[in-house]
């Protein structure tokens, strides 16, 4: 089936550049992007004949959101505990709150929420950390698939350090795992990513379990790394072999290029190249970071030196899921960089935010450049005309530009997620 949308089409091939359509088609093919033109004459005929159209006027048809991490069970703790650090914030909020999720009533609950408010809120894909709960996690990847999101979620390994409220033995944690992994085999957009939480909650049989596992079945692998100054200081010591705090994951074969680790935002240039080195992807959580107070991470450098960068709403670390606020979270704490640093790392523009938000993060799930031929559409429809009164006629860049700091979700019309319409 051909499908042709029209509209102001604006997609980032690349990190930094733009490529702007005004009043442009946008051919699919069975849900794939099967091109792109500046105007109707430029379709090939095959395409145009039986093609349903999507004509969305004057609105901007913009690449959808990749969040590459955030924690569903800590929805409800949203806005929660936002004056306290990392650590004192996991032992008075976090784990409390994840606790619920034995309750798979609540979770029912509280999933379906979350579900709708990202899809609604232009989230196609993404990387989710579950709590430890097996069960819980299933009726968490059931609603993500039915609500129509697409990407990976864990259960959560965790055998130490968490207190008796949140735990599992060795023994569980690595029973549950091999039994969810056999109870979501079956579900085509939502996989499985191994999830060991972070270094401290877990022992090393479990570690080495876990990468072992994600090895022989060529998983992918998601957790935190150099997120606050107290937890690199606490790996050190449970770790003294490793210098740095990666070392703790690679060791066990748990870093490498299906590896997306949040935050990093105490890796020092040796820790970046050891990214570069294995593939791993780092999913930048700004608001978190300041929330938590856990610093601002060099994102700017990150960029230059070759590190695949991603974001992430890391909610309830983060307070909002909406990645649009994300985006511009990620432009305020370039320019907290820019000032920490004497003015010498750069703030990220824009159109290199909306980048890293979309064909940054779509990297991971495989995807390619903007809205690359091949690939399934990700993509959300806009509708501005409610934004403030401008003086003047704004450029199509400018009303790309400001939408990301205006937009509400009733402003996103339509959403389409692997090339489906499910908004
Ligand atoms: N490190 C270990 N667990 C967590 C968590 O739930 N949130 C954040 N931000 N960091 C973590
Ligand atoms: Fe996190």
């Amino acid at each position: 089936m051909n499908e042709i949308l029209i509209g102001n089409i604006i997609h980032a091939p690349k990190f930094g550049t733009l490529e702007i359509l005004s009043r442009g088609y946008m051919v699919l093919n069975d849900g794939k992007i099967a091109g792109l033109y500046k105007n109707e004459a430029e379709i090939p005929a095959n395409y145009t004949a039986n093609a349903i159209k999507h004509d969305f006027g004057d609105k901007l048809i913009l690449q959808a959101f990749c969040d590459t991490h955030l924690h569903a069970p800590q929805y409800p703790m949203l806005g929660m505990g936002m004056d306290l650090p990392l650590l004192e914030w996991l032992n008075t909020y976090t784990f409390n709150t994840e606790a619920h999720f034995a309750n798979t009533e609540f979770a029912t609950k509280c999933y379906t929420a979350l579900a709708n408010k990202m899809i609604r809120n232009g989230t196609t894909r993404c990387c989710t950390f579950s709590s430890l709960h097996r069960e819980s996690t299933n009726i968490l990847m059931r609603i993500f698939e039915k609500v129509g999101l697409t990407g990976f979620v864990g259960k959560v390994n965790m055998d130490r350090n968490s207190g008796d409220i949140l735990t599992e033995t060795t023994e569980q944690s690595k029973t549950e795992t091999l039994k969810w992994l056999d109870d979501c085999a079956d579900l085509k957009y939502i996989k499985p990513i191994i999830t060991p939480r972070f270094t401290p909650s877990c022992t090393n049989e479990l570690m080495d379990f876990l990468g072992k596992l994600a090895n022989e079945r060529n998983l992918p692998i998601q957790s935190h790394l150099s997120e606050n100054t107290s937890e690199v200081a606490w790996v050190r010591e449970l770790h003294p072999d490793c210098k740095q705090y990666w070392e703790s994951y690679k060791k066990y074969g748990l870093f490498n290029d299906r590896t997306v680790m949040a935050h990093c935002v105490h890796s020092d240039e040796r820790e970046r190249q050891a990214m570069i080195e294995n593939g791993v992807y780092v999913a930048h959580s700004p608001d978190s970071n300041i929330n938590l107070i856990s610093g601002i991470a060099p994102v700017r450098k990150m960029m230059n030196e070759g590190v695949h960068v991603t974001l992430a709403s890391d909610i309830a670390g983060g307070s909002h899921l909406e990645m649009y606020h994300v985006l511009t979270d990620a432009i305020k704490a370039s320019k907290g960089k820019k000032i920490q640093t004497d003015y010498t790392d750069e703030f990220l523009t824009v159109a290199e935010a909306y980048y890293l938000a979309t064909t940054g993060g779509a990297k991971f799930f495989g995807g390619g450049d903007g809205f690359a031929i091949g690939d399934e559409l990700h993509a959300i429809v806009i509708d501005d005309s409610d934004f403030s009164q401008p003086v003047r006629e704004l450029t199509l860049r400018e009303r790309f530009e400001r939408s990301f700091y205006l937009m509400q979700e009733h402003n996103i019309t339509d959403v389409f997620s692997a090339g489906r319409k499910v908004i």
